[in-house]
């Protein structure tokens, strides 16, 4: 802060706490004409209602007289008073350092403990999990939803199902969320709408479901000249490229027809995002384990 605005800002308190003080020893002993009925003559609301005087209640009088002394107490002890420090030196910066200090030491012998166990350990270990499931529930729960079940609507994979775009191992899930991840499924609308729509029928028949066979038929030639190259000759998907297995009936982005002509026409982008710049080594190591345990515990949920 300058001088100048110092030297304002003392002044406005000066100023403030002046006047309202000199209005509070004033006020009690003022010298107001009163009536013989105890009113002071002025008449509100066309006679309804007469102004009476009293005497300021003593608690009051307390109150306000406190809070004076807080005020000034305020004023030596913290900063406030134009660029003056506080005789307690006290910074806000400061606080948040001694606090992040002292947490840092609680935390520190656990991420030394964590750090020390691999992926999948830490995964099984009780009290990771429960620093996992903040750390997600913060950062990832967004997108893949509280549980990790995912959502269709930003094609985030469901975490806990068992079924991996870019690898299930402890090191490709580290890779995943340190890195980040897109997926980039190229639009087709130039096959035009029925190569479109048959494409679709081939892809619902690649996982069972409902579809009209000789749509099917003709999808599977186009499938061949245009899809294996990322998805596999059988469909089953390329971990290397991000290409989902179109077989299994798992859906990034929904199964229902409609969705997956969608998908087929105009194309997708799945983008998760790098966490290293953002969350430490230790975090992505605990929320590796978490995810990692995720389809475990889903399959224990479910029994
Ligand atoms: C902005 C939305 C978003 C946020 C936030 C997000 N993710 Fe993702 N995540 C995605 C998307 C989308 C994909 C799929 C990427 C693709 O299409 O290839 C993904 C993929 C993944 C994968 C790979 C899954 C697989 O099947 O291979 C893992 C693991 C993962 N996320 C974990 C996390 C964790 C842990 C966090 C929190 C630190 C997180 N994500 C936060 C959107 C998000
Ligand atoms: C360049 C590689 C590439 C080619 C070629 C490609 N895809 Fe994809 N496809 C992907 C990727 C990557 C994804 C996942 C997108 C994401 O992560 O959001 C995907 C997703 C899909 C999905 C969504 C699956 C789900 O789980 O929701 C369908 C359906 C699909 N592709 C069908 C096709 C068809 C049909 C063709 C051929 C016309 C095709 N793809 C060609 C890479 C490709």
């Amino acid at each position: 802060m300058t001088g100048a605005w110092s030297w304002w800002i003392v002044g406005l308190i000066v100023f403030n706490l002046g006047l309202t003080f000199f209005l509070f020893l004033w006020a009690p002993r003022a010298k107001v004409p009163v009536l013989p009925d105890g009113t002071t003559g002025h008449v509100w609301a066309h006679g309804v209602i007469r102004e009476g005087m009293h005497r300021l209640p003593a608690w009051w009088i307390a109150v306000s007289l406190a809070m004076y002394i807080a005020a000034f107490a305020y004023f030596i002890l913290y900063p406030g008073f134009g660029d003056r420090e506080g005789t307690l030196r006290w910074t806000s910066a400061k606080e948040h350092a001694e606090a992040t200090a002292a947490n840092a030491q609680r935390l520190d012998p656990v991420l030394a403990r964590l750090a020390a166990k691999d992926v999948d350990a830490v995964g099984g270990d009780a009290q990771a999990r429960r620093l996992g499931e903040r750390l997600f529930v913060d950062n990832c729960a967004a997108c893949h939803g509280r549980e990790g079940r995912g959502n269709p609507l930003v094609g985030a994979p469901d975490l806990a199902d068992g079924v991996w775009l870019h690898g299930g191992s402890a090191k490709d899930i580290t890779a995943s969320i340190r890195d980040g991840r897109t997926g980039v499924m190229p639009p087709w609308s130039a096959l035009g709408n029925t190569a479109v729509k048959e494409l679709a029928q081939y892809v619902l028949s690649l996982s069972g479901r409902p579809h009209q066979g000789t749509a099917a038929a003709l999808g599977a030639a186009t499938f061949k000249a245009n899809c294996v190259a990322c998805h596999g000759a059988d469909g089953k998907g390329n971990p290397q490229l991000g290409a989902p297995n179109l077989t299994d009936d798992v859906w990034l982005w929904g199964g229902t027809q409609a969705a997956i002509e969608t998908t087929i026409r105009d194309g997708r982008q799945g983008h998760m995002p790098a966490w290293s710049p953002r969350l430490s080594d230790a975090d992505i190591h605990i929320l590796a384990g978490y995810v990692h345990h995720l389809p475990q515990r889903g399959a224990l949920a479910a029994r």
